[in-house]
């Protein structure tokens, strides 16, 4: 098929949800894909998050084909040595005493399954998130996402989720009431435009939680699994919720979602009051047992730490340089350069250039690569991220259309 006909049956057969770029992509390895006339890309969007290992890891493709010959499919009402293997490596890396997981295929499943579980466990309906936090589009996880844009359309959404305006210790403790069940939130906002919270928020919202009896839940579907320089963004500030959403980047590139929790508190759910058809299949896992191996053999923690601190750097050096840089923010390899105008013609003009960008919001362009980032592609990002840049500059200086 040619790229035309390509983009025509997906525009013909697909729902149209996804702000598409004009791009047929069809190979990938490591930090680089190519689309299909061979032209190549340096991938700082990372699938929003999912290709944390790199496209195609090695370790990954090799326990996926092997496993796919042995066994693909096992409903968790069956024992699995794959499932077992990987849930055992998988809590011995969670942040201590979360350490009962249920397994799902989204970062919203991971969600919803933390909802339905703090509404179980304590008896109580009230969820408190975050202005600016995203959760996911199904209804729960909805419900708790900010953005009217994604809400509006949908309305009634999931009663009893309430939003207060984020890093503000003194406006959750103002929310909580003897129905509040939980308090749900990002330890760094993502999508919400890559905001990191003051230091002393996170520890003093866990003292809040503990105080008045509330359940703590921290969405790390896109701060985990090393993307900050640390394996759980909530690690940075030392603090460990009850409730841990994950999902993205931990099956190598395959769909997973879970939800970790503390053990007596994961035991409120009974047989058949949770459960999804894919919990746990042993595709998944293998690829899972692979990424969480990868992850630990590689160091890869340590090089999203010392690429992310060089990526930063060069990210601020260029901010000395254009005015339109309002600020660059975030930790490890999960970047933000807030500009003073809407972003999207930078990220298709940086496409254009060979590197992928993303967006988060409408004036924050967001950086996810692989962590096996090279530091040759750190430098090509940032070259053509500068020269895109200040072709808006003089655009926007000489008031033409920039493309
Ligand atoms: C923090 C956070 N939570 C939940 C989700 C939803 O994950 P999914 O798109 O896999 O449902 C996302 C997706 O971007 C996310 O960033």
């Amino acid at each position: 098929m040619y790229e035309k006909d390509i983009i025509d049956q997906e525009n013909k057969l697909m729902a149209n949800v996804f702000g598409k770029r004009q791009i047929v992509i069809t190979k990938g390895k490591g930090a680089t894909l190519w689309d299909i006339n061979g032209k190549e890309y340096v991938d700082c969007m990372g699938g929003y998050g999912v290709a944390l290992l790199g496209h195609c890891h090695p370790k990954v493709v090799a326990a996926v084909c092997k496993q796919a010959e042995t066994l693909i499919s096992c409903h968790a009402s069956l024992y699995n040595n794959k499932r077992t293997e990987f849930l055992e490596k998988l809590t011995s890396i969670t942040p201590k005493g979360l350490n009962k997981a249920f397994l799902s295929n989204s970062g919203a499943e991971s969600v919803e399954c933390a909802i339905k579980l703090a509404r179980k466990y304590t008896g109580k309906p009230e969820i408190i998130a975050m202005m600016g936090g995203y959760h996911g589009k199904t209804m729960g996880a909805l419900s708790a996402t900010w953005d009217k844009k994604y809400r509006e359309p949908f309305l009634p959404l999931v009663p009893e989720i309430k939003h207060v305006p984020p890093d503000n210790l003194e406006k959750v403790k103002e929310a909580i009431t003897d129905k509040t069940a939980a308090v749900l939130l990002e330890p760094i906002r993502g999508e919400g435009g890559i905001r990191v919270p003051p230091d002393g928020f996170l520890q003093g919202l866990r003292q809040l939680c503990d105080e008045k009896n509330v359940l703590l839940i921290f969405d790390e579907v896109q701060t985990s699994f090393g993307r900050t320089g640390k394996l759980f963004g909530c690690e940075h500030w030392g603090v460990t919720p009850d409730i841990m959403c994950l999902a993205k980047p931990f099956a190598g590139g395959l769909p997973i979602g879970i939800t970790v929790a503390k053990e007596h508190i994961m035991a409120a759910f009974k047989v058949g009051e949770h459960s999804t058809t894919f919990s746990g299949s042993p595709l998944v896992c293998a690829a899972g047992c692979a990424a969480i191996d990868a992850l630990i053999e590689e160091n890869l923690t340590e090089k999203a730490a010392s690429m992310g601190k060089y990526f930063k750097e060069q990210l601020e050096a260029l901010q000395g340089k254009h005015t339109i840089i309002k600020e660059v923010r975030g930790k490890g390899l999960m970047l933000g350069v807030e500009l003073r105008f809407d972003v999207f013609n930078i990220v298709l003009k940086t496409a254009e250039k060979g590197v992928l960008i993303l967006d988060a919001g409408r004036n924050v362009l967001r950086f996810l690569p692989p962590m096996v980032i090279t530091k040759a592609q750190v430098d090509k990002a940032i070259a053509v991220l500068d020269v895109a840049l200040e072709e808006e500059e003089n655009a926007r200086a000489s008031n033409t259309p920039s493309n």
